[in-house]
Formats: structure tokens, sequence, C-alpha cells
């Protein structure tokens, strides 16, 4: 891998790292924030307060767009431009369509959210933006694409580190989904219908919502992962072959499993098959991008008891495993028909949105910061602080929305000595008051967290520029003697 960097540090483009690192962190904790707040919604509705904006309904896909966009995109658009830089030892290409990136990014998904707030949305899971958004998101997309691929031409050394290849496939799969999933006949500026109808139409947002799972919140993360476990841990990745391997099987397989998020509709039959098939595969290159992540470290395990930058990463690849696990098993018909329309489900997103995702994006911000404002992070015990109570709230969160999803599907299909259902829904919805309450306390150990990271990032900018005015007072003081 490379480890040497050919240009000086200062010649590398990390502003625009910098920002999106920041930008990712408010829009995370507004995002989570969001998350807590529909969490309790479920536990105690009144909280929807009769106000439209502020219903269940406007603000969930508010926290999906905050926290999957918002938070994750913009975690990807820092570590991209960071790795991409780094591995390829040259300058970002196009500074001025990198910035161009940055605020087209950020100012797309506020409005998105203001637009889903004031009742605007194509109802399309994880793709709601109307279109006028969709085509300015897209002009945004394609310059990253060029900032990008242009970055790697101009690379120094021949080789190109696979973290770039998950990022490429990344970058041109979700330009794809984006641009087939979101082909409407738009009526107003503000409104627009799909141009698919039926089963097709399920087809197509369920291709694009799953490999929006696959590409998005998994390849990229994925790119993130092979930098910086091996640069954190120190030592090269552990196979390098098998990450090959582990890159080719997965953005080959990702693309056949959408189907089973249709299991038991009307949906054919072998379409359904076809998909639990190829999410059964899935299982195998999940975990040997797991199992490569982890034993990295070997050799080195005692770093887990020093480094909490390390535990951060290393969490992160047991709840990857974890999750590309459960899914498997979820996309199973028999399995799906128990675990679909229930909290079981949430709580597979979350492990793997949480464990996964947020986790791993925590890792990598840790492991930037430092270098990114040329300083030693504020507070490590914070980092540690931080870990646990990330830890606990994903634990509450996952253990209670198992209790919940299984018990909620168990009770929807019980039936008594006569044939008659044994339960109605609302005492279904009676019997998932606990875990919820459950699940928004695991959430606020979350976003704080969240917040504790924060901090411990204002305050090493903030010790960053103290140093960097005395450093300058010091040169100045010796200039005025000379
Ligand atoms: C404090 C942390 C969080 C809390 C309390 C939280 C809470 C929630 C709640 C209550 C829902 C709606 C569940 C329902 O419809 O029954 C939800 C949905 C969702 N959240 Fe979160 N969330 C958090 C963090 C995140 C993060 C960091 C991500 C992604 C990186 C994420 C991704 C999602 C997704 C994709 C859904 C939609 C799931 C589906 O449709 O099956 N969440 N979240
Ligand atoms: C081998 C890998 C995986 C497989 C085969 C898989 C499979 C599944 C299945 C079967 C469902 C339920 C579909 C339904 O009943 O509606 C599901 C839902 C979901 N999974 Fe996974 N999963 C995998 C990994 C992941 C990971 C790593 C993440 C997050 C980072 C994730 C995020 C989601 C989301 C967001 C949904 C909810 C979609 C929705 O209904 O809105 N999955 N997955």
């Amino acid at each position: 891998m490379a480890q040497s960097s050919a240009l000086p540090v200062e010649q590398y483009n990390f502003d625009i790292v910098r920002k999106f690192m920041i930008v990712a962190m408010v829009y995370g904790v507004l995002g989570m924030s969001v998350g807590l707040y529909i969490a309790c919604e479920l536990a105690w509705p009144f909280l929807n307060f009769d106000i439209p904006a502020l219903t269940f309904g406007r603000l969930r896909p508010v926290h999906t767009s905050l926290v999957v966009f918002g938070f994750g995109g913009s975690a990807l658009f820092a570590t991209a431009y960071y790795i991409v830089q780094r591995t390829c030892q040259a300058r970002l290409a196009f500074p001025w369509l990198a910035e161009f990136t940055f605020w087209g990014w950020t100012a797309g998904v506020a409005l998105g959210v203001i637009t889903y707030m004031a009742g605007f949305s194509q109802g399309r899971e994880y793709a709601e933006f109307e279109w006028p958004l969709d085509i300015a998101i897209t002009l945004v997309w394609v310059c990253y694409i060029v900032v990008y691929v242009e970055t790697v031409r101009r690379r120094s050394q021949p080789h190109i580190y696979v973290a770039n290849w998950f990022f490429m496939a990344f970058l041109l799969a979700v330009a794809l989904l984006h641009i087939f999933n979101n082909l409407a006949v738009p009526v107003s500026l503000t409104k627009s219908y799909s141009l698919f109808a039926g089963v097709q139409d399920a087809m197509t947002q369920w291709w694009y919502g799953h490999n929006a799972v696959g590409f998005f919140l998994t390849a990229a993360f994925l790119g993130m992962m092979y930098y910086f476990v091996p640069k954190q841990a120190g030592r090269p990745v552990y196979s390098y072959r098998l990450s090959i391997i582990h890159f080719w099987a997965l953005i080959f397989l990702y693309m056949w499993a959408g189907g089973h998020h249709l299991h038991w509709t009307a949906l054919p039959d072998w379409v359904s098959t076809l998909a639990a098939t190829f999410s059964i595969l899935l299982l195998m290159p999940s975990w040997g991008g797991m199992i490569n992540g982890i034993m990295t470290l070997s050799g080195a395990w005692d770093k887990l008891r020093s480094d909490p930058i390390m535990l951060f990463l290393i969490t992160s690849l047991s709840f990857y495993g974890m999750s590309t696990f459960e899914g498997p098993l979820m996309s199973l018909k028999s399995v799906n028909a128990l675990s679909h329309y229930t909290d079981w489900t949430i709580g597979h997103v979350h492990s793997g949105a949480l464990g996964w995702v947020a986790l791993v994006s925590f890792g990598s911000f840790y492991h930037l910061i430092p270098r990114l404002y040329q300083t030693k992070l504020y507070s490590k015990t914070l980092v540690y602080v931080h870990f646990w109570l990330a830890t606990i709230g994903i634990v509450l969160y996952i253990t209670s929305m198992w209790v919940a999803g299984i018990g909620q599907g168990l009770m929807l299909r019980g039936f008594d000595d006569y044939g008659n259902l044994a339960y109605t829904f609302i005492e279904t919805v009676e019997f998932m008051h606990t875990p919820y309450v459950w699940r928004a306390l695991g959430g606020a150990f979350f976003v704080v967290g969240a917040l504790v990271m924060a901090y411990n990032m204002v305050m090493t900018a903030r010790a960053s520029r103290s140093e960097q005015a005395a450093l300058e007072a010091k040169l100045a003081a010796k200039l005025a003697k000379a």
C-alpha cells in the first residue's frame, strides 16, 4: 500500500477534506437528533403536536437523508478526496470543481430536507428529492467523478490502491442508480410521476434501494476501511489478493439482490428466489472483507488495549460482519415472511448504519483530525467515552428492535384454536411501547457520543489555531530581533 508520500504534506488539498468532515459532523448530529426525535414520537405519539412539518411521516425522510446523504455522503466526500490524494501521491485535480461539489452537495441536502418538511416528496424511499433537486445532484455527482478520476489519472505512482477501486465503483454505480430510479415526468416544479408503473416501478425502486446500501453504505465505506485500518494499525492490509477478490465478488453480487425487498408481493417468484440466492452468496465477500480488515491487526492486537481509534475501526468491522450475516438470513423467503413489515428490519438497518457506517466514519475522522489540523487530538479519554456511549447505544438500539420486531411478527401471525387472529393490531402496538422506549434511550446515548466527538474536534481545532498563532508570534519576534 502507499505509505510514504512523494509530495510534501502542504502540497495536498486538505482544506476541502476539512470542510466536508465538519459538515459531515454537523449533518450527523442533526440527523441523529432527528432520528432520536422520531424514535420518541413512536414511543410517545403526542410529540407530533399536530404540526404537519413535525409529524413522523415528514421527519422520517429528513432523518434518513440527513444521516445517509448529509453525514455518510459528506464523510465519503471527505475521505475519498483525502485517500485519492495520499494513495495516488497527487494533488486533488480541479480544486475549484471540488469546491463546487462541496457547496452543491451541502446545499442539495439542506434544500431536500426543507422541501420534505414542507411536504414535497417523490415518495420513493432514499430518493425522495423532487426532480429539480435530482438534476442538480446529478450535476454535482458528475463533477465528483471528474475530480476523482482525474486525480487518479494524474497519480505519480503506477499502482492504483484497492481503496480507490471501491470508491470508483461507488461513484459509477450511484450515478447509474440515481439517474434510472429518478426517471420521471414532471407536472410542476414540485411534483412529478415516475416513468415506471406497477411491479416494474417497485423493482426499479428496490434495485436502487438495495444498491444504495451496497454501493453507498457498503462499497465506499469499505474503501474507507481499506485505507484507514492499515494506516491506523501501522501495517499493510492482511491480504491484498483477498481485497481484490473481495472487490470483484462484492460488486458483481450486489446488483442482483434487490428483489429480496419485495418477497411475497406481485414480483414473480423466480425473481424473489434469484435475489435470495445472490443475497446468500453475498455473505462470502462480505465476510472475506471483514476478515481481511480485522486480520490486518494480527500481530498487533495489543493496539486494541491502547488505541481507542482502533477500537472504533475493529468494532465497526464486527458490526459489518454481523449485519451482513443477518441480511442474508432475512433474505430467505420464510424468514422474511416474519421479519418484513416489522422492526426487525429497522434493527438490521441500524446495526449496519450505526455499527458499521457511523463507527467506521468516526474512527476514520479521529485518524484524520490530528493530521488535518497538524496537532495532537485534544483528548484521548473523550475518544474512549465516545466509543462506549456509541457501543452501548447501538446494543440498546438493536436488541430492543429484535424484541419489538420478532415479537410483533409472531403476534401478527398468531392464531387461536378456531383459526382467528390471536391478537389485534393495537395489541402489537401496545407490546412495542417498551422496546421503543429502550430504542430511544439507545439513540440518546449515540447522539451524546457524537456530541462528545464534535466537542473534541472543536477543541483540537482551537488548540491548532493557538499553536499556529504562537508559532507566528515567535517567528515575528525572531525576525524583529534580526
Ligand atoms: C441516534 C441515532 C439514530 C436514531 C435514534 C435513529 C432512529 C430511527 C428511527 C426511529 C427510524 C424510523 C423507524 C421506523 O420507521 O419504524 C429510523 C429509520 C432509518 N434510519 Fe435511523 N436512527 C439513528 C441513526 C441513523 C444513522 C446514523 C443512519 C445511517 C447512517 C440511519 C439510517 C436509517 C435508515 C436507512 C432508516 C430507514 C429504515 C427502513 O426504512 O427500513 N439512522 N431511524
Ligand atoms: C450481505 C449483505 C446484506 C444483505 C443480503 C441484506 C439483506 C437485507 C434484507 C433481506 C432486508 C429486508 C428487506 C425487507 O424485508 O424489506 C434488508 C433491509 C435493509 N438493509 Fe440490509 N442486507 C445486507 C447488509 C446491509 C448493510 C451492511 C446495511 C447498512 C449499512 C444494510 C441496510 C439495509 C437497509 C437500509 C434496509 C432497509 C431497506 C428499507 O426497507 O427501507 N444492509 N437488508
